[in-house]
């Protein structure tokens, strides 16, 4: 029950060192289940009641918990950690984990990524009830909120410690699953009010009525990329080739099957803020489509098949001169020479960012692949030079596109 909400979206899950962290396992269940990727970050006493292991597994991430991992800090950083969430859930939060947050303390990896985070956070306390009710904890509650950090519970009821009741019970998973929903609805929509155009997956060019000329183009990318901008809050316009996925929630569609198709449905959506170009068209179709389909040489040997170039539908809204979009990004996929080929591809088709990615089969990537597959690893090409990103998942790849996007867009 993928939900449009947490589709994509990454939560930075902070677990702190209480009895409660064990409902952190089922909130991590239950936040992927909805389509949100769950970075865990532990404390060291977080992991005296629940193990490294386990979070791990349920997250399917590393669990990052020392902030001078010189391999973690190398790999990530706090800076980064706290900077690619979309929002941040503290559960549990100890009362010790409340006081340093409300006096920015950065002694550990947890905090530290607290004070680096601009994503909105919210906190789930969890803790005796006389902790809680305690004039240091509701001082740095309060403080907490004047800062804007949101907070669901702690709830009534009975405690671990036998014979204890009273307010500290932490939410359970569910309530804080609603509390973030509404803490990512509530967020700021960069892209509102902006037109985006966006192609993806591969086209067919036909030879006869039965064959036709094709990629192993998925449309995963592209796809994620619509989705990713409409959820900024841009109005997104998708053309998409001929894909076995279906197509993104809140993103208009148009289906095509071939290179000119595509390109007409481009053109028709235009003018637009920003169009990305992610689909795999065909270079070339047949020069002529055989009304019947075609028989054998017999015995004459292979026929050959006369090719005509395709229209570039890139180029042609990356070169106009007027009602161009204020922002092109094309994307590059190469099997060798990725940097060359794909700097090359900026220039000619007038783009403002190539996106490259390596398609062969020892690109590293495994699975399928880039092409068809759910992972890849791009380089940002761009007049002002090369960007290398690590390896993610597509949907990662959309969600900083989207950004950069927004970024570009507000300047
Ligand atoms: O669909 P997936 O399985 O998720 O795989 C993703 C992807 C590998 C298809 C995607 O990441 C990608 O690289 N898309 C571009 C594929 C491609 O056709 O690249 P190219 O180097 O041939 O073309 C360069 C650019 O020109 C692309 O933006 C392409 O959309 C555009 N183009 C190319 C030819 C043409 N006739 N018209 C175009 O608009």
């Amino acid at each position: 029950m993928i939900e449009q909400t947490f589709a994509g979206r990454s939560v930075l899950l902070i677990i702190g060192g209480g009895i409660a962290a064990y409902k952190s396992l089922d909130l991590i269940r239950r936040l992927r289940e909805r389509g949100a990727s769950v970075r865990p970050v532990m404390t060291a006493a977080a992991a005296e009641f629940v193990t490294p292991l386990s979070v791990g597994a349920l997250a399917a991430d590393k669990v990052f918990s020392d902030l001078f991992d010189r391999e973690d800090e190398h790999d990530v950083g706090h800076i980064r950690l706290a900077r690619e969430a979309d929002c941040i859930a503290v559960a549990p939060a100890t009362a010790d984990l409340m006081a340093k947050m409300a006096n920015g303390l950065a002694n550990d990896l947890a905090t530290a990524v607290l004070l680096a985070a601009d994503a909105p956070i919210l906190v789930a306390p969890a803790m005796n009830p006389a902790m809680w009710s305690h004039p240091a904890t509701q001082r740095n509650r309060e403080t907490l909120e004047m800062d804007g950090v949101a907070f669901v519970g702690p709830n009534s009821g009975e405690m671990a410690e036998a014979g204890e009741a009273g307010a500290g019970r932490m939410a359970e998973p569910l309530e804080i699953v609603a509390a973030l929903r509404d803490l990512l609805d509530s967020l700021p929509m960069p892209l509102a009010g902006k037109r985006i155009v966006v192609t993806s997956g591969p086209t067919h060019e036909p030879i006869d009525p039965v064959r036709y000329i094709a990629n192993r183009s998925s449309g995963k990318q592209g796809h994620a990329v619509a989705a990713a901008l409409a959820r900024l809050g841009a109005a997104v316009h998708l053309v998409s080739g001929p894909v076995t996925i279906g197509d993104p929630a809140d993103v208009e569609v148009t289906h095509v099957q071939t290179a000119r198709e595509m390109r007409d449905a481009v053109e028709a959506l235009l003018p637009a803020d920003a169009a990305v170009f992610a689909a795999a068209v065909a270079d070339w179709r047949a020069q002529t489509e055989a009304g019947e389909k075609l028989k054998k040489a017999g015995g004459k040997g292979p026929e050959t098949l006369p090719l005509t170039e395709n229209p570039d539908i890139l180029a042609g809204v990356g070169n106009r001169t007027k009602g161009r979009p204020a922002l092109v990004i094309g994307f590059a996929a190469e099997t060798e020479k990725l940097l060359e080929h794909g700097g090359a591809k900026l220039a000619r088709k007038g783009a403002d960012y190539i996106v490259a990615n390596d398609v062969s089969p020892d690109s590293g990537i495994g699975g399928e692949g880039v092409m068809g597959g759910d992972r890849n690893r791009i380089v940002l090409l761009s007049p002002d030079g090369a960007a290398e990103w690590p390896e993610m998942s597509k949907d990662e790849v959309a969600e900083r596109l989207a950004a950069l996007v927004a970024e570009r867009l507000a300047e």
